[in-house]
């Protein structure tokens, strides 16, 4: 710790969840990555990409990828910014947009990132408590004058999604900046893309990691309008996104069916889950993304998270107010979710 700065030395770090390597037999679903492979079509692109172009650096602002979105979108490619990531793209939020003394305020639960982007940076924050069912309280938001927002639709760890005209109605008030992290949007269906026309102050984050199957390939977007567009474009890295993980992006915007495939096989999972978990009696919060936040009616979660793990299933549990009471699964592979279903009914009858 000799040579860290005082931020540095106060900061918790994010605890990502477990990545153990491959083999094992483990059953990850504590991540909240797809099951399902990305698309034949998306790795073909990737591997044809690979070839000697390699040896020059990428275009600096994944143009390609910009335009595909861009047209898929009716908005304009210069309200993208393509990142590393839609991780690296709050970072640069953090580092951009808001000023040493403003204030950060976010829900909670929530995303586990932005309180630790917000320390890393020194920026103050505020945690504001979903209600009871998990809605999130916006007149809440609008309590004081937040510099940034972040709203998490549908949120993490919840799954709960927040009305889009909930948030039309929060920005006809709210003065600062307000991020929409949309990274499960696609199993959800409700985006806030639109309000980027009209309003200033609005940054829609999505993420290639989710719905695409790309969690390996790192990108991410931002879509603003072009003065908030042009802030990250000042202060990226030069290269910041490289040139297999923007074919890869293109193919995989590409393959619409490749997408609805995917989003019609986990809808149909998670009805699985859903159904049987309920049946051994969890409360389950009604998702809208791939994953689902549920609570044993008298077992403890911590318990449950580690005999799972000592059958090498692995979900997330997280420590906190609230969140501790709830594990959080992801959606699985059918063989997944069966052998969870088994595992779980074992240590229930134990
Ligand atoms: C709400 C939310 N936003 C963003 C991310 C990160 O996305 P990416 O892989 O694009 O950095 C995650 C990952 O779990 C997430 O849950």
């Amino acid at each position: 710790m000799k040579y860290w700065n005082t931020k540095l030395k106060e900061m918790t770090e994010y605890i990502p969840g477990e990545q153990p390597g491959g083999g094992g037999g483990i059953i990850k679903l504590n991540t909240n990555e797809n099951p399902f492979p990305a698309s034949q079509r998306v790795l073909d692109r990737i591997k044809e990409a690979c070839n000697q172009s390699l040896r020059l650096y990428p275009n600096s602002t994944s143009l390609s990828l910009r335009k595909i979105f861009a047209k898929d979108n009716n908005i304009d490619s210069d309200n993208i910014f393509v990142g590393n990531g839609s991780d690296e793209i709050f970072t640069l939020i953090f580092r951009a947009f808001i000023e040493n003394n403003g204030v950060v305020a976010f829900s909670y639960p929530s995303y586990s990132l932005y309180y630790t982007m917000a320390e890393a940076n020194g920026i103050k924050y505020k945690k504001i408590n979903l209600d009871k069912d998990f809605n999130v309280d916006l007149d809440a938001f609008l309590s004081k004058n937040y510099d940034l927002v972040i709203l998490c639709n549908p949120n993490n760890p919840t799954g709960k999604g927040c009305d889009v005209d909930d948030i039309r109605r929060f920005l006809d008030k709210y003065k600062g900046l307000l991020i929409v992290d949309e990274a499960y949007v696609d199993f959800y269906g409700e985006t806030s893309i639109e309000m980027v026309k009209e309003f200033d102050n609005i940054i829609v984050t999505r993420s290639f990691s989710k719905s695409y199957s790309l969690a390996g390939l790192r990108v991410g977007l931002a879509i603003a309008q072009k003065d908030i567009i042009r802030g990250f474009l000042k202060i990226k890295d030069s290269y910041n996104v490289d040139r297999l993980a923007e074919a890869g992006a293109c193919a995989a915007l590409l393959d619409k069916k490749g997408l609805k495939y995917n989003i019609d096989m986990m809808k149909n999972n998670k009805e699985f889950l859903e159904e049987k978990i309920e049946a051994l009696g969890f409360q389950v919060v009604p998702s809208k993304a791939n994953f689902l936040f549920v609570k044993h009616s008298h077992v403890q979660a911590v318990e449950i998270y580690k005999k799972l793990r000592e059958k090498k299933i692995l979900v997330r549990y997280f420590d906190g107010p609230i969140q501790s009471e709830y594990l959080r699964i992801s959606i699985g592979s059918m063989m997944e979710l069966k052998t969870l279903i088994n595992g779980l009914s074992s240590i229930l009858k134990d």
